[in-house]
């Protein structure tokens, strides 16, 4: 028997990436959609939102992900100008290319940009890894999720309480489908090629007896506005890690908006460099090396805190609430704050052998992107054969 054809009057799915925490997402959905039969086609947008080497390049290279067939270039900007450009610059991709659906993951300012273009022009907007809720809406991130959600035909969720977060919105239980995380996919599939610490260290110019070989370490990601961008906030965050780093060596792989802040506001000093290595943004296979190896992890990435729990590494969240909960009712976040003296003392306690390991969430087992393949083409073959169904109205 000869393999199923894509229908006939579907068009391709348009794939959308824009900042780093896309990349991890995207890489699996692709590999999933070139495996399913029939092959699922797709044409790869970057908006550019994320454009360096270190924030871009690497991590397709290290992801495989193919080149994007389409940039719109929109590089750097305030929220407004940079989701304005990517609408402006990403409509006239939907007339040439007439998807069957335009799929987002994410919460960064591409997905809602990309999300309200397409549903205005009566496309279908998948989102990965809906549902997720901080409650905290001066997070950007929280706006782009609550908007991109309410305009989702189709919704993936990582994990139960994005359901309920959905349903309390008034989203139908219907369009919503728990298929696990594709981060979480990326992880094991890449795991066995994570770079090792000692290379990570070389790379950067870090001395070979800066670590010990075998040695504990910790490791520091900071990026969020709310911790970074102003001095009261980022100083004395700055001098806690400083006052950890006597205790413990910690790498901090440091985002170009904390690196350009420490400078603005003259912090350099407060990071001793005998006890904390600054290397600039990370690869994904070198940062993947470094938490699979750390004693801790302090962060106030979303992503980390999903793939320390998968790696069993204890992570100390640097905000007051988690759009993750999961991490950590199950897996290994602790929720710590910003206040100095919760953040040595929950330090302490993992030092001192307290730090959670946690357990793999539900579904968190390599194969979501297989299942959003094989639930994607049965939404859209559907669709394809009753062209007014609810919920579908442009295929
Ligand atoms: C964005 C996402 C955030 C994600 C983060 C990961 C939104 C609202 N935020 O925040 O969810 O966790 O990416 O990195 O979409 N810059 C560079 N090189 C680059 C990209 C940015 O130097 O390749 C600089 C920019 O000039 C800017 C700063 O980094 O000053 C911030 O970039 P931006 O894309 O605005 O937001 P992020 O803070 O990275």
């Amino acid at each position: 028997m000869s393999a199923p054809a894509w229908p006939a009057q579907l068009g391709p799915v348009i794939c959308v990436v824009g900042a780093r925490p896309n990349f991890m997402k995207m890489a699996p959905i692709l590999r999933a959609f070139a495996a399913h039969s029939p092959a699922i086609p797709v044409v790869l947008v970057h908006t550019g939102q994320h454009y360096d080497r270190s924030m871009n390049d690497r991590l397709f290279e290290d992801l495989k992900l193919p080149h994007p067939d389409i940039n719109l270039g929109v590089g750097s900007g305030s929220h407004t100008v940079q989701t304005a450009e990517v609408m402006r610059r990403f409509e006239p991709v939907l007339d040439d290319y007439r998807p069957s659906c335009v799929l987002v993951v994410g919460d960064v300012n591409s997905t809602l940009a990309c999300s309200l273009v397409a549903v205005k022009k009566e496309i279908p907007v998948v989102h990965v890894e809906a549902g997720l809720r901080s409650y905290d809406r001066r997070m950007p991130e929280e706006i782009n999720r609550v908007l991109t959600d309410q305009m989702a035909d189709r919704l993936y969720t990582t994990e139960r309480s994005a359901q309920a977060n959905l349903e309390a919105e008034g989203i139908d239980a219907a369009r919503v489908c728990f298929v696990g995380n594709v981060m979480i996919d990326s992880l094991l599939h890449n795991r066995a090629m994570a770079r090792p610490v000692a290379q990570t260290l070389a790379e950067a110019g870090i001395a070979a007896d800066w670590l010990a070989p075998g040695s504990a370490y910790g490791v520091i990601t900071l990026h969020r506005p709310s911790n970074v961008d102003q001095p009261e906030t980022l100083q004395p965050l700055l001098a806690t890690l400083a006052r950890i780093s006597e205790h413990l060596p910690l790498i901090f792989a440091m985002h170009p908006r904390t690196r350009a802040n420490i400078e603005r506001f003259g912090l350099q000093e407060l990071l001793p460099a005998a006890r904390i290595a600054v290397l600039p943004p990370q690869g994904y296979l070198e940062m993947l090396g470094l938490m699979d190896g750390a004693r801790l992890v302090l962060t106030d990435s979303g992503g980390l805190q999903e793939e320390t729990t998968a790696l069993g590494v204890p992570c100390l969240t640097l905000r007051e609430n988690t759009e993750r909960p999961i991490t950590v009712e199950q897996g290994s976040n602790t929720l710590v704050g910003i206040v100095p003296a919760s953040i040595e003392q929950a330090t302490q306690a993992v030092l001192a052998g307290a730090g959670k390991s946690g357990r793999m969430p539900e579904l968190w087992d390599g194969q979501a992107a297989e299942r959003i393949a094989a639930d994607l083409y049965a939404w859209l073959s559907a669709a394809a054969a009753t062209p007014h169904a609810e919920g579908v109205r442009h295929v």
